[in-house]
């Protein structure tokens, strides 16, 4: 578990990780950001999930309990906070305030998770792919876009698939993309768009991730990438540890597992300073 002297050693390297996972559906995106939150968690680091899906999956993946993941409410759905920030609100327009401060929204809206790990749950937004300019688009994008502010010493934000999502506020706030794939052939066209995108996006580090991965599985994906897209490949076993342990992933890190291993190689590929 995570010492106080490791989260000491941790905030003198200073270092600050903002990582968004992205991936077709289905392919381990969830598992992967709540495995990489316990991990970094475990080493001292202080964390924030961000829950980007509107299906919101990672509350109990982080292994809250089913009453605890009832009680959350997601910000989409925090009206007075979105009129105090956006100062409109959310169904009847108006003049918004496009640029809002919202450094405080950890403190006020977040939940614990794990020791050391805090859960920030954005929640849906109607037509939130077309950028649409609603008041709860427009407070969740300035979050992300200023995801670098948030507090934490790694943010990882969990995503429904693809970046369209708040594509261009993602890219602003996080500097690293995790694409998922399994082997899919499905899974890894949408791989490839999504390293290119990520890449067009600028977001400076693009690692593939093969899920569910079979002996060899990552040169399987690699041969289909064109050369320059991604930085680094890493491969995560088809673990059957995992699916014993659903939904949460705390036994599957307890137990070492060896998917448990492989995110732990992952986040030291992340953050070499971990
Ligand atoms: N390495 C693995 N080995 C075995 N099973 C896995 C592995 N990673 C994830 N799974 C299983 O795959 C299923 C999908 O995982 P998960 O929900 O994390 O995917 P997702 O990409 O977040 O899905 P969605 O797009 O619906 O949000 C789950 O049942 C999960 O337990
Ligand atoms: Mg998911």
């Amino acid at each position: 578990m995570a010492t106080r002297e490791g989260r000491v050693h941790s905030s003198c390297i200073g270092e600050k990780v903002r990582v968004v996972i992205t991936g077709k559906g289905g392919v381990g995106k969830t598992t992967l950001a709540a495995l990489l939150a316990h991990r970094f968690a475990r080493v001292g680091r202080t964390v924030l999930a961000v829950d980007g899906d509107p299906q919101q999956n990672l509350a109990c993946t982080l292994g809250l309990s089913a009453s605890d993941v009832q009680s959350i409410v997601p910000l989409s759905e925090r009206k007075e906070y979105i009129a105090e920030k956006i100062g409109a609100v959310p169904g009847r327009g108006g003049f918004m305030v496009l640029n809002p401060d919202t450094a405080d929204v950890v403190d006020r809206f977040s939940y614990p998770a794990g020791d050391g790990i805090r859960l920030l749950v954005l929640g849906g937004v109607k037509n939130a792919g077309s950028g649409c300019l609603c008041p709860e688009y427009t407070l969740l994008s300035a979050i992300l876009r200023s995801a670098k502010y948030l507090p934490g010493d790694v943010v990882l934000l969990d995503t429904p698939a693809g970046l369209e999502h708040f594509g261009r506020a993602v890219a602003q706030g996080f500097s690293i993309a995790l694409v998922v794939t399994d082997t899919s052939f499905n899974g890894r066209a949408v791989a490839r768009e999504l390293c290119r995108l990520a890449h067009e996006c600028g977001i400076p580090l693009v690692t593939l991730v093969t899920n569910k991965a079979p002996v060899n599985g990552r040169d399987f994906v690699r041969n289909d990438l064109p050369p320059g897209l991604v930085s680094r490949e890493i491969e995560i076993p088809d673990d059957p540890c995992i699916r014993a342990h659903e939904p949460s992933v705390v036994s599957v890190l307890d137990e070492e597992c060896p998917a448990a291993r492989a995110v732990g190689r992952l986040a030291r590929a992340i953050s070499p300073g971990w």
